[in-house]
């Protein structure tokens, strides 16, 4: 995840239990583009013991395959291309999501860079732009390639992150490709990771968000899926994470206030399992220093420091209001802070 899936955010999230691979944020490619050394950072110090995949936004073909064996050159499991993102900014420039209506360019961009990548190519995509009346397409595209790995999020761009996760479509996909499937989107919980996994047979789930809300996440769902009760996790535990995370994002040198900031952007995936009210979201947007935001972390996480962290996202306390809202900034039913 673009901003989040730094270097610092992998090791502290292995240090709760690491995924089977990370995904690094995506490596921009176009003709002036070099190889962004804060992600590649993410892969030559890498010390979660897990295998990352590199991940590239472009449509360029030259240039990605440039990039590609530019990559291959350091320890990554395998390449990634990204045909979902759905922000305005990126798939304007036909990039990303702004890819699925194009399943031709699809297929030139697939045919090339498998031929450039000796090693694993894996692709993550959404259902398509406005419709899914490419999606069955362009999952044969997926076959006709050779793609090792697709990961599917179940939504189209236009859904954003906004509408329920079709997983039928994703049951389509893992019916469709010879490759395995890993199932995207609004796996809150390992509880529904289970139920995701049975309902599409995916092979895998692949998290977002939630891993920042609860990086436990990982060790939980390993734990439902082998028939054991997922372990809870306290307020307390919750304010330890915040508190080395905070430690491990640290760039010396850094203003107090930007350091600030950036927390905030973690943040916002955690309050949701916080308190039903919004309270700990409302208050920590406003908390100017380090120790005023502390203040609120332990006013909200050290008072009843053995309550449970609920696993599940508070109905209605939203992250980005401006993204994730069901029916955009004007919805009720949002916390606006
Ligand atoms: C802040 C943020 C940054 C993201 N950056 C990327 C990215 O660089 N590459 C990518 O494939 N998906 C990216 N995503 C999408 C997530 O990988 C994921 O597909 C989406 O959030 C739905 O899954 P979730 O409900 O588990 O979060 C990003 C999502 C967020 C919220």
């Amino acid at each position: 995840m673009q901003d989040v899936t730094n270097r610092a955010f992998m090791e502290v999230i292995a240090h709760y239990g690491a995924p089977d691979y990370f995904f690094t944020e995506f490596f921009r490619v176009h003709s002036q583009s070099r190889i962004e050394k804060h992600i590649l950072q993410s892969i030559v110090e890498n010390r979660t013991g897990r295998p990352i995949f590199a991940q590239l936004i472009g449509e360029n073909i030259p240039d990605l395959r440039r990039a590609a064996r530019e990559l291959q050159a350091y320890p990554i499991a395998g390449i990634d291309l990204n045909l979902g993102c759905p922000a305005p900014k990126v798939y304007k420039k036909n990039v990303g999501g702004g890819l699925l209506r194009d399943p031709a360019k699809i297929d030139d961009l697939l045919g090339a860079l498998r031929d450039a990548i000796s090693g694993l190519f894996t692709v993550k995509m959404r259902l398509g732009f406005a419709d899914t009346s490419h999606y069955e397409h362009i999952l044969g595209l997926v076959n006709k390639h050779s793609i090792d790995l697709l990961s599917v999020h179940g939504r189209t761009v236009r859904e954003m992150y906004r509408s329920e996760v079709h997983y039928d479509f994703i049951a389509l996909a893992v019916r469709a490709v010879r490759c395995p499937v890993l199932a995207n989107g609004n796996i809150t919980s390992a509880d529904k990771a289970a139920a995701v996994l049975t309902e599409t047979g995916a092979a895998g789930i692949m998290f977002g968000r939630h891993a920042i809300r609860n990086p436990w996440i990982f060790s939980q769902t390993r734990e439902k899926l082998s028939g054991r009760i997922p372990t809870p996790v306290t307020l307390a535990e919750v304010r330890e994470y915040i508190d080395r995370l905070y430690r491990a994002t640290l760039v010396p040198g850094i203003p107090e206030k930007i350091h600030v900031a950036r927390m905030k952007k973690y943040l916002n995936f955690v309050g949701p399992s916080v308190d039903a009210d919004g309270a700990f979201l409302h208050e920590m947007r406003r908390a100017p220093t380090e120790a005023r935001l502390f203040a609120v972390c332990d006013r909200h996480l050290l008072r009843e420091p053995a309550r449970i962290f609920s696993a599940e996202p508070h109905p209605g306390v939203i992250a980005r209001p401006n993204c994730e809202a069901p029916s955009g900034p004007s919805s009720q039913n949002r916390v606006t802070a």
